[in-house]
Order: structure tokens, then C-alpha cells, then sequence
């Protein structure tokens, strides 16, 4: 079969010719602000068995009925409690779906066997006007192909269902992304079945107390049935295994990053996506959009399927708002394989030599610290045999010492005239560097990075909050004078070598300024600066 593509925009009768192919019991791919559907007319039994077919969608797994407003609810559902009406006058159109008694006219194909049916009103101006041209509620699961991720553009239902229907309708790519939000209006409190576009927080505020089935959160076990058959399926999933990583969207991010290896696929939040060089990366959009989230989620898993990667890693948002619908989506896909990252807070700190970096880091570590020294973790890592070792070797020869470790000199003398080999050594050490401190950082609630290139790195983005520490530079020449016995104008040339105060400033969450008289006290100010920042990093959480 040839499959139309419509294209609305562009031509005048795209809408009455897909009302046709609907009326005549034909399919039409239609965009919605959720997801494509593949639509059909629900009333009639020989289209609906057709969708089952096209998906290749089990038959006990039920359809949803797409209507142009809440005036139809009548027409196939019965004992429509007042509450149905007050959430379609504040969500329809839109991305609710209302589970309420079936009428007999609803054939039992159409709900899998059930008594019930799902009904919504999607917002979406091209649809509406198709469904009110056809005359007929139209019966549209995802249009996906059973198992892999819902469409959310008119190529992504190309790629599936081209060659098996009649039509596809181009809308444009889906606005919402993630699938409508199911309620089942027949229980006591209401139930949510389907976390999606619509907030739980959102029904809560018309319906008050609202069930979350488990469905939503965990994998049921096996014969366990959903309230929502489609729960029971695995779903949206790739075709490389999936690990979902939950946590602080820091933690997470440092958790795959001590896991994953090159050529590892890794779905991320936009923050971190600088952090996975050497894996093949699909951005899910900022830590804190979870809009963009929604909207990004199976377009990235979908991507994965073009590439080779032999497993996948997901960060995952926390559950508030759109968080759950995405979560969900994600922990489907990973066939619930989900893992912890813990939420403690990671610091970062810098600064200049003198400045009092020591101190800060001593007061941190007495609020129960753990001090991941990025300098001293480089020269360990020296000192071993291991992979930012091996590729040293290959880049810049043998800079090593008979006893394995490094000759300074000789590596000096590579890159310190040598602008592009200096980043090019940068480069392999931070590959190497960020992770294993990523790694160290586990298990640890607390944890301080402290780096003179905290920001250079990349560490900086595994820190919930950077702290430059600074101080007035005549301070700093003094302290520097006495503590390492050097004279004033060496002193100076050290401390005129090195980062102005403005660098902190601009790149730094947070400074940290030493103009105390002892470091005693200064210690003491750290310490009520990192309890502040402590309390300030938990209670957002
Ligand atoms: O956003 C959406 O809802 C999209 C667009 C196209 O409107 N449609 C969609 O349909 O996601 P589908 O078939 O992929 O998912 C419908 C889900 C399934 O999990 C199904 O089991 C559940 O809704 N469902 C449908 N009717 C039901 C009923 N009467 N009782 C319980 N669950 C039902
Ligand atoms: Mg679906």
C-alpha cells in the first residue's frame, strides 16, 4: 500500500481528504500535541483490527477515542461523574485521558474487552478539525510500531508505518512529547494509570486525592496485571539494554561517567553533555526543563536505534511535575534496570596559591568532607599502570622515568612551548582525570573537589556549587613568603602568574573571600560558609 503524506499546510483539502480515508474505515497517521497517533474510526470494528495489525499491537491492549470537545462524552461513555467535566473544562484540548464506563456502541475491540473506555480531546488544531470533518470519534493508539518509542515527529511515523496505511498527516513535531495523561474516573479516589503531558500535581488540584497505580513506578511481576494493559509491556525501548541513573542530576551525571566506556550511548541532561567524549550522546535538554524533557525523551531513545551502541545510560529527572511522565518513559524503557546516584552534594573548589584554599577544604572536611585532591589523584594515577598513562605514551613518547613515573622535564619541554600540545596533554589527562575522581566521589555524602582546574576539566559540572576562594594579593604575599621561604618579588611574579580575582568571580557559583586575620579564623568563616551552602544544596533536594 502507498501511504499519502498530507501535508495541511500546504494543501487545501489535506483535512477533507483524511476525514474521508477515516469515514471509509481507512488509517491516518494524525499529530497531536503528545505524540502521532494512528487513527482510526473507533466505531468501526474492521479499521480498529486493522491498527492492531499495522502495530502489530497485542489485542486485549486498548485504544483511546479522540474527540473534537467534552460534548461528545455522552455519545459512548455513560455515568459521567461531574468531575470528568471539570477537568476537560480545564484541560481539554489537551493531554488528559479519561477512563469512564463504556456505551454499547463502543465496540469491545475498540477496549480490548473492557467495559470501559478511554476518552481525550488532543490539542491539536489540524486533528480537531479532521475528527469533526469525520464525523466519527477516532480510535488512536501512539503510532509507533509495538515496542519501540512513540512518534513525535511525521518522519519518526514514516519510519514506522509507512507501506501500512493509508496516510500520515505532517504537524509538525509534537509539542508535549511524551503520551497523554491517563485517569481511570470508575475508582475511589480517582487512579492515575499513566503518568504523561498533564501533571499529576495539575489533577490533584481538581480531583484532590488521586491513587498512583504501580505500575507507574515499578516493574510488575510476572502475571501481575496493570489497570492500563499497554503498562505491562516493554516499552519505548531501544534496542542496546538501557541503565536508568536516579539522583541529583550531579550525582547521576558523575555515576555514569565512573561507568560508562567509548562507545557506550548516553542520554543526558544538556549540563553534562561536554562530560561523555568518546560515547555517543543524546541530550535531553536542561537539568532543570523538564518541557524540554518531555519533549526530548523518545526522540533520543529512538536515535540510539541508528547507531551501535552496545548499552545505553540514562540520567533521569526526579519525579515532580513533568519528572514523572519522563521518568517513567525512561525506567520503561530500561525495563525498570534503574540505579541510584544518591543526592549528597559534590563542591568544587578553587583558587590561587595563598589564597587559603587549604583551610576552606579542612573546614569542609570537618563537616564530614570527603576530599577528592585532583592534583594528587593525577600523580597517583602517574604512578600506576592505567589507560591516561598508555595514552601519554602514545601522544608525546617516552616521558617516563625507568621507575615508571613521569619525567617532568621531558614532558616539559614537549608542552610548555608547545601551546597545542599543552591541550592536547590537558585533553588526555581530564579524560581520564574527571571520571576517577567521579568515581571516588561515590558513596561519599559529602564530598569537595579540589582543583586548580576545576573549570578547564569539567569537574566543575559534576559540583552542585564551585567556591573560589580568594584573598587581597598583599595577603596572599605574605602568606606565601613565610610559608614557603621565598623573597617578595618572587613571591609577586608567582602570585602575578596567576588567576586574577575576576576569574572567579565570572566562573564560580559561589567566592569565598579570605580577609581574616589568622587562617584559624578563616577556617572558622569556611565552616559556616559550607553549612550555609550544605543546608541551602539538601533543602532544594
Ligand atoms: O497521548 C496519547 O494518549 C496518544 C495520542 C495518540 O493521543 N495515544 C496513546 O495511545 O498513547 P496508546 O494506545 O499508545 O496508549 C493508550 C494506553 C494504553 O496503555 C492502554 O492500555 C490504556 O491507554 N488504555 C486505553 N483504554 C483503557 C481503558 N479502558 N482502561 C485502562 N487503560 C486503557
Ligand atoms: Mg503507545
Amino acid at each position: 500500500m502507498e501511504t499519502k503524506i498530507f501535508n495541511p499546510q500546504q494543501e487545501n483539502n489535506a483535512i477533507a481528504e483524511a476525514a474521508e480515508i477515516l469515514r471509509r474505515g481507512g488509517l491516518v497517521g494524525i499529530p497531536t500535541e503528545t505524540v502521532y497517533g494512528l487513527g482510526a474510526d473507533g466505531l468501526n470494528e474492521d479499521a480498529v483490527r486493522r491498527i492492531f495489525e499495522a502495530k502489530g499491537r497485542p489485542q486485549d491492549n486498548p485504544l483511546i477515542l479522540h474527540v473534537p470537545s467534552a460534548d461528545w462524552l455522552e455519545r459512548y461513555c455513560q455515568r459521567v461523574p461531574p468531575a470528568a467535566y471539570a477537568l476537560a473544562e480545564k484541560f481539554w484540548p489537551g493531554p488528559l485521558t479519561m477512563i469512564l464506563p463504556r456505551r454499547e456502541c463502543v465496540p469491545l475491540r475498540t477496549t480490548g474487552g473492557l467495559d470501559t473506555v478511554g476518552v481525550r480531546c488532543p490539542d491539536h488544531a489540524v486533528t480537531l478539525r479532521i475528527i469533526e470533518a469525520a464525523g466519527v470519534p477516532v480510535a488512536a493508539p501512539s503510532g509507533n510500531t509495538s515496542g519501540r518509542p512513540s512518534p513525535t515527529t511525521a518522519a519518526h511515523m514514516i519510519e514506522d508505518m509507512s507501506g501500512k496505511i493509508d496516510a500520515i498527516v505532517d504537524g509538525g513535531s509534537c509539542q508535549v512529547g511524551v503520551e497523554s495523561t491517563i485517569i481511570d474516573l470508575t475508582t475511589t479516589p480517582p487512579r492515575l494509570l499513566r503518568p504523561g503531558g498533564l501533571p499529576l500535581e495539575a489533577l490533584e488540584e481538581v480531583l484532590g486525592e488521586v491513587a498512583v497505580d504501580k505500575a507507574v513506578r515499578t516493574r510488575l511481576a510476572e502475571g501481575e496485571k496493570p489497570r492500563a494493559p499497554g503498562m505491562k509491556y516493554r516499552h519505548y525501548a531501544p534496542k542496546a539494554p538501557v541503565t536508568v541513573v536516579t539522583g541529583s542530576p550531579q550525582r547521576s551525571a558523575a555515576y555514569i561517567l565512573g561507568r560508562v566506556q567509548s562507545g557506550d550511548g548516553v542520554i543526558c541532561f544538556d549540563e553534562f553533555a561536554a562530560l561523555f567524549g568518546g560515547c555517543t550522546v543524546q541530550r535531553l535538554g536542561g537539568a532543570s526543563d523538564k518541557a524540554a524533557q518531555a519533549q526530548r525523551v523518545f526522540d533520543a531513545l529512538r536515535a540510539f536505534d541508528e547507531t551501535n551502541v552496545g548499552r545505553i545510560y540514562a540520567q533521569c529527572p526526579d519525579e515532580a511535575g513533568l519528572g514523572l511522565a519522563v521518568s517513567n518513559r525512561l525506567k520503561k524503557a530500561a525495563g525498570f534496570c534503574v540505579e541510584d546516584a544518591g543526592c549528597g552534594p559534590i563542591f568544587g573548589l578553587t583558587g590561587g596559591t595563598g589564597a587559603g584554599k587549604t583551610s576552606a577544604l579542612r573546614a569542609l572536611e570537618r563537616l564530614g568532607g570527603c576530599i577528592i585532591d585532583a592534583d594528587a589523584l593525577y600523580h597517583e594515577m602517574l604512578r600506576g599502570e592505567n589507560a591516561m598513562k598508555r595514552a601519554i605514551l602514545a601522544a608525546f613518547g617516552d616521558v617516563f622515568l625507568p621507575d615508571g613515573t613521569l619525567d617532568r622535564q621531558k614532558l616539559g619541554n614537549v608542552v610548555f612551548r608547545n601551546p597545542e600540545a599543552m591541550a592536547q596533554l590537558n585533553a588526555i589527562v581530564y579524560a581520564h582525570l574527571v571520571p576517577e575522581a567521579a568515581r571516588r566521589a561515590e558513596g561519599h555524602e559529602l564530598v569537595g573537589f579540589d582543583a586548580i582546574n576545576l573549570i578547564e576539566s569539567g569537574m566543575a559540572s559534576l559540583c552542585c556549587r564551585t567556591v573560589g576562594v580568594i584573598a587581597p594579593a598583599e595577603v596572599r604575599v605574605k602568606r606565601i613568603m613565610a610559608r614557603d621561604g621565598i623573597d617578595e618579588g618572587y613571591a609577586r611574579m608567582r602570585i602575578a602568574a596567576q588567576r586574577a580575582d575576576d576569574y572567579y568571580y565570572q566562573n564560580c557559583t559561589d567566592v569565598l573571600e579570605n580577609n581574616e586575620a589568622t587562617p584559624q579564623d578563616f577556617e572558622e568563616k569556611a565552616l559556616a560558609f559550607f553549612a550555609r551552602l550544605i543546608k541551602e544544596e539538601t533543602n532544594h533536594e
